[in-house]
């Protein structure tokens, strides 16, 4: 199938042609970990339809330093993990903590969210490196190689070759885009959002059907899916009695963009295919996810994690401390009654161990609300007014004009339960948001660019001509 067009036109990777790399060691290459060699033919690279699908096999030379993962427990005893989306912020988290715990893990990634910061005009306040350079000293300091397939996974004869090739025993699948604000740009960006995220979830399920029937496939999803209904939010299904007859339902879903609806119908075709075909789905309904620092990602510098702030990518929490850092109001969108579920990174690694861990059935579409506390964006702006306070910073709080469509004042509480029966021990903002974030806001300090928090995207506007401009925040000026 031919790809889909990053809109504005950039091949979805830093690189517009790389070269096939390939690397191979022999020792500490482990049996395991070790890709079929029907994997090891070049892969085909389609530059026509702008997506570029390449296969790199890294490996590191030498074990330079004792790694963490050597101390950790090995309870992933070589399970194959495919991570669709591990380049990215929760997908490179989580190859990490996986690998040192013994699962053979895969990164599948097309750098499209490299590419989306190149077109705005945004960056990363932690500086990160290269995905080939991180995978390749992951391997130097954990001695665990992880497998790298460049590409789209909307491609299916690319994707249909990696999961031959790699052979999962779970796929965890991150690789949407993932921003609300991205989806509200203008038309083609609604339109790429869907696209890419329903066509390759699609694309997922199909190759797993094929492929490799007895896979787990663990999705990302999002507590957004459900809006701010008026009533509690149950984890994925809800119990109805309706003129007198009684049903067990897939909980009404409300997405507030673009991007959120991508995600109801990405569940509502899982629900279908673990019906039809009885794959065993997870759905994980996951809040927002803050902090930047893992055991792993913080093993060495080029391991480091990204941290998004800017009005596009960036969450409230990110951008509040970010503001906190270098001493300007915390900007709160309308009424600042908005409430939504939290995690730190570290327990988003954690859930999707569990997930993998504890399987679901063939043909069940099981679904968990993937969050640990629930805030209010005026109780986070407390928050980070008082651990600010801590270290020494004189954190003001001011309201600006909410460029959002969303209740600004509701009822909200949400069930989370089921990740905690199986064992999850959360991180509490209150207690980690100084080590989670701000010490990173005050090291990066210098990168900070203040242009690039205010409000971007505008729900009321969404143009059908291009937006990028009015969105790419750092260009306004
Ligand atoms: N970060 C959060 O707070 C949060 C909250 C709720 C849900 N989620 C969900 O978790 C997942 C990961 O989020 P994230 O913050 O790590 O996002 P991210 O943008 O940092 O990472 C997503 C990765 O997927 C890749 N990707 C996108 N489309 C692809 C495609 N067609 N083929 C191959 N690779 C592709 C991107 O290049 C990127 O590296 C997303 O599905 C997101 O919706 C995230």
């Amino acid at each position: 199938m031919a790809g889909l067009i990053v809109p504005g036109g950039l091949a979805p990777c830093t690189s517009p042609r790389p070269k096939a790399v390939s690397y191979y060691r022999g020792a500490g290459y482990t049996a395991s970990a070790r890709t079929p060699p029907q994997a090891r033919r070049p892969m085909p690279r389609k530059f026509g339809s702008c997506r570029v699908t390449a296969r790199f096999h890294v490996a590191a030379a030498a074990t330079v330093e004792a790694p963490p993962a050597q101390q950790a427990s090995y309870s992933g005893s070589g399970r194959r993990v495919m991570i669709v989306g591990g380049d990215g912020y929760c997908g490179w988290a989580t190859a990490l903590h996986l690998s040192a715990r013994g699962y053979a893990v895969s990164i599948v990634d097309n750098l499209c969210r490299r590419t989306f910061d190149l077109q705005l005009g945004l960056d990363t306040l932690t500086p990160i490196a290269p995905i080939h350079t991180r995978v390749k000293r992951w391997g130097q300091v954990a001695g665990r190689d992880i497998d790298l397939r460049i590409g789209d996974i909307c491609d299916f004869e690319f994707l249909s070759e990696a999961v031959q090739a790699f052979r999962p025993d779970a796929v965890v699948h991150f690789g949407e885009q993932r921003s609300a604000p991205y989806s509200m740009i203008d038309r083609a960006r609604a339109v790429f959002t869907q696209h890419n995220n329903v066509i390759g979830t699609l694309n997922v399920l199909f190759a797993i059907k094929e492929f490799a029937p007895d896979c787990h496939l663990v999705k990302l999803g999002t507590m957004g899916e459900y809006g701010t209904p008026n009533i509690d939010i149950e984890e994925g299904y809800i119990t109805i009695t309706h003129n007198g007859r009684t049903d067990t339902l897939p909980y009404p879903k409300q997405g507030g963009s673009f991007y959120h609806l991508s995600k109801v119908h990405d569940s509502a075709n899982i629900l279908f295919a673990s019906r039809a075909w009885k794959v065993a789905a997870t759905d994980l309904n996951q809040g927002v996810v803050y902090g930047v620092a893992t055991e792993e990602t913080m093993a060495d510098p080029l391991l480091i994690n990204r941290y998004d702030y800017d009005g596009v990518f960036g969450t409230a929490l990110n951008r509040f401390v970010v503001q906190a850092a270098v001493g300007h109001p915390l900007t709160v969108y309308g009424k600042g009654g908005q409430t939504r579920g939290y995690l730190d990174i570290r327990d988003t690694v954690r859930c999707i161990q569990i997930a993998i861990d504890n399987p679901a059935a063939k043909g069940e579409f099981r679904v968990f609300n993937q969050f640990t506390e629930q805030f209010s964006v005026n109780e986070l702006a407390a928050i980070v007014q008082q651990q600010g306070a801590k270290a020494g910073l004189d954190v003001q709080v001011k309201s600006v004009p909410n460029p959002r469509v969303e209740a600004e004042d509701h009822y909200y509480n949400a069930k989370h339960t089921r990740l905690m029966e199986l064992g999850l021990q959360p991180h509490l903002l209150s207690d980690n948001l100084i080590d989670s974030l701000l010490k990173f806001a005050l090291q990066y300090k210098d990168r900070i660019n203040t242009d690039l928090i205010k409000p971007a995207v505008d729900w009321r506007k969404t143009p059908v001509s291009s937006g990028t401009m009015q969105a790419a925040v750092a260009g306004k000026h």
